[in-house]
């Protein structure tokens, strides 16, 4: 039987994106299947999600290793074991080092609450909501060597001008994310891309 693409997930926390993911296989909508969990934190909540429904779990901490390079090269062969076809980051708060970045070249996607270029790095939400914006929204995109810098694949916006503060901007970008992922993961497990440079286009049938 297909089980279509094989897919890896690194989160450090609540792992609502990773459920979006596991949410978008078990309706029909994911042409594949997750074959990894990956954690730097122990008690993310990610991880009882995964346990829940026996997806496997690896937590790699940042105290377990000399260096960073040291803790990427054990993800690589953590990934590499399960032939996975497809790396997300969902939520995972780690700068990467180039060696895992370049193991999984149009292969890694990660999820950012702000409209790239606009916004990267930490606290997209709370970045947006100080500047004043009046639209922000999500981006998926495919990961380089730079923070938020990789080709964009999807981008989803919103007006966030009657936002209060910056945690409402955080949530109602919150399903945008949920739908951006689901939707980039589902095309991404039929094919649907071709990445050119910058530009990553959506190829209809
Ligand atoms: C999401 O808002 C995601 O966009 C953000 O962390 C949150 C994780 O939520 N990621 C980043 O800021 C990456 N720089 P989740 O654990 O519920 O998916």
């Amino acid at each position: 039987m297909d089980m279509g693409i094989k897919i890896g997930v690194l989160a450090s926390g609540r792992g609502s994106n990773f459920q979006s993911i596991i949410d978008g296989i078990k309706e029909g909508d994911i042409d594949g299947e997750i074959v990894m969990l990956i954690s730097d934190k122990a008690d993310a909540y990610a991880l009882e999600r995964a346990k829940q429904i026996e997806i496997p779990i690896e937590v790699v901490s940042r105290k377990e290793f000399e260096n960073r390079e040291k803790m990427d090269a054990r993800i690589i062969e953590i990934l590499n074991s399960q032939n996975v076809d497809l790396v997300v980051l969902a939520g995972y708060m780690r700068i990467l080092t180039p060696e895992l970045i370049k193991a999984f070249k149009h292969k890694m996607i990660n999820i950012h609450p702000a409209l790239l270029p606009s916004f990267p790095g930490l606290d997209g939400q709370i970045q947006a909501f100080e500047h004043g914006v009046k639209v922000s929204g999500c981006t998926v995109h495919f990961v380089d060597e730079g923070t938020d810098t990789g080709p964009i694949i999807e981008q989803t916006c919103v007006r966030i001008d009657d936002c209060k503060n910056a945690h409402e901007v955080a949530e109602k970008i919150l399903p945008l994310e949920h739908q951006t992922m689901r939707k980039v993961v589902s095309n991404l497990s039929k094919g649907k891309y071709v990445v050119e440079g910058k530009m990553v286009r959506y190829e209809k049938d």
